[in-house]
């Protein structure tokens, strides 16, 4: 393993460690699935061991020294580092390694040709600030599972592969699942070439930067055709299974989600000698609108969030002349989702004209609602109840996935490991050690029963 840049690790910062948080979990843990750790004679689980030394090795990769929060945005040198390791991991194992033409990358055992392969992993990139499990836990668990299911000595009936995609969170680019969105062809090369990021760099430009080809982008049916089930597992970003008493948890749906972008635009001038009559202050319009989204999604039930502002000229003493707030709204339905949405832009609109601002919306990205596979969920639920009279908690979440792209194409599924403060997107998100091991190890039996003779 070469050297990393960063932090040490060792210290690790809230919540990127998987020591206690201190945080007990509201209620006791009422089921470990059957593959608690440690096992019931005593031993350490092969994948356990692995899943340390591999998320140790993760840790510093990409982390802030003041904040303690992660930034690995797509194609930057801290995802090149996460990529690099992944390679690591790969070629260590024997795996066969590809990337494919949208950067995504693959580790196989067995044939990556011969079609029906099951699939598991997830993302390496960050949010601004991000936690240490978001992605990683899911890519981490993947190849422990993979180590957990060679030392149980299995015998693999389908080709299996690990993967991490490219730009899921959309930091640097605007747009979340980018690599999986390409792929499936739900993002198309003319759309994916006009994204640009903050300082202007466009995304083949950043990819090539980074050392790939920016021309080969686009959709890759041939690379869905040879998957028979992808199976994504995550950090809970909610506190479902802490409230249920469950390490590990199965998902059933993704709510509608997307991104807008609101830019309001008013008359720079100076802050000291402009009447207040006078200004045509974009500022204003936008904070009534950030309270219109809290009112509309309360209303609603529904979640709205302006997390993201741009102002022109970013003057302290100057009235701005552009206010760009980005708002992203998700709801348990696309009728609540576009009453909320509509009823914000409305507001919005009134607040612009009353300050005799022009305003322009633009939906930036959009998620219809995703039902996982049924028949997959099922068997999930089939394999991890095994020998047990437990029945595993079957969860609906707001956060999107690649799992949620992909299961317009392939058969897909999701397993949610335990976030005892349900906190995530922040350097505090957590999952205890022992339900990280729980994750892995359910993991391993689910690629087991779909994938092993
Ligand atoms: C990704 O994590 C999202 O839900 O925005
Ligand atoms: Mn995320
Ligand atoms: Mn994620």
């Amino acid at each position: 393993m070469s050297q990393r840049s960063g932090e040490p690790s060792g210290d690790g910062p809230v919540g990127a460690g998987l020591s206690s948080p201190g945080a007990a979990s509201a209620v006791p843990t009422r089921s470990a699935l059957r593959n608690d750790c440690p096992q019931p004679d005593g031993s350490q689980p092969a994948g356990s061991g692995s899943f340390h030394s591999m998320w140790r090795e993760l840790l510093p990769i990409g982390r802030h020294a003041d904040s303690h929060g992660y930034r690995r945005f797509a194609w930057s040198g801290a995802d090149g580092e996460c990529r690099e390791w992944f390679r690591e991991q790969a070629e260590g194992r024997g795996l066969v390694y590809e990337v494919d033409r949208n950067g995504n990358q693959w580790a196989w055992l067995g044939d990556p040709e011969a079609g029906d392969a099951v699939v598991t992993g997830s993302h390496l990139d960050s949010v601004p600030d991000g936690g240490a499990f978001d992605g990683p836990l899911g890519v981490v668990s993947s190849f422990a599972a993979l180590d957990e299911l060679r030392g149980r000595g299995a015998e693999f009936g389908r080709p299996l592969a690990v993967v991490n995609f490219g730009d899921e969170e959309g930091a640097r680019f605007g747009l979340a699942c980018v690599g999986s969105r390409l792929t499936s062809g739900q993002l198309t090369v003319e759309n994916a070439r006009k994204l640009t990021d903050g300082d202007g760099i466009s995304l083949p430009r950043a990819m090539e930067a980074a050392g790939y080809d920016p021309d080969a982008i686009g959709a890759d049916p041939e690379r869905l055709a040879r998957i028979g089930a992808f199976v994504e597992l995550h950090v809970e970003q909610g506190r479902a299974l802490d409230l249920s008493g469950d390490r590990v948890g199965i998902a059933s749906a993704i709510w509608p989600h997307g991104r807008w972008r609101f830019d309001f635009r008013g008359e720079a001038n100076h802050a000291g000698t402009t009447r207040l009559v006078d200004r045509r202050d974009p500022m204003l319009s936008y904070a009534e609108t950030v309270l219109a989204a809290r009112r509309e999604a309360e209303l609603a039930g529904a979640v709205a969030t302006f997390g993201k502002i741009a102002v022109e000229p970013n003057g302290v003493n100057a009235i701005p002349s552009l206010v760009r707030g980005w708002l992203d709204s998700r709801a348990a339905g696309q009728a609540s989702l576009d009453q909320v949405v509509g009823g914000i832009e409305k507001a919005a609109r009134e607040y612009a004209a009353a300050h005799g601002v022009d305003l322009d919306v633009v939906r930036e990205s959009f998620t219809p609602v995703v039902e996982f596979d049924h028949a997959l969920r099922d068997e999930l639920a089939r394999i991890l109840g095994k020998d047990t009279d437990l029945t595993v908690p079957v969860l609906g979440t707001g956060a999107g996935h690649d799992a949620g792209i992909l299961a317009g194409s392939i058969p897909t599924a999701m397993l949610f490991v335990r976030n005892p403060t349900g906190v995530s997107h922040s350097p505090a998100e957590f999952a205890a050690e022992d339900d990280c091991v729980a994750g892995v190890l359910a993991l391993a039996d689910v690629l087991e029963g779909l994938a092993c003779r």
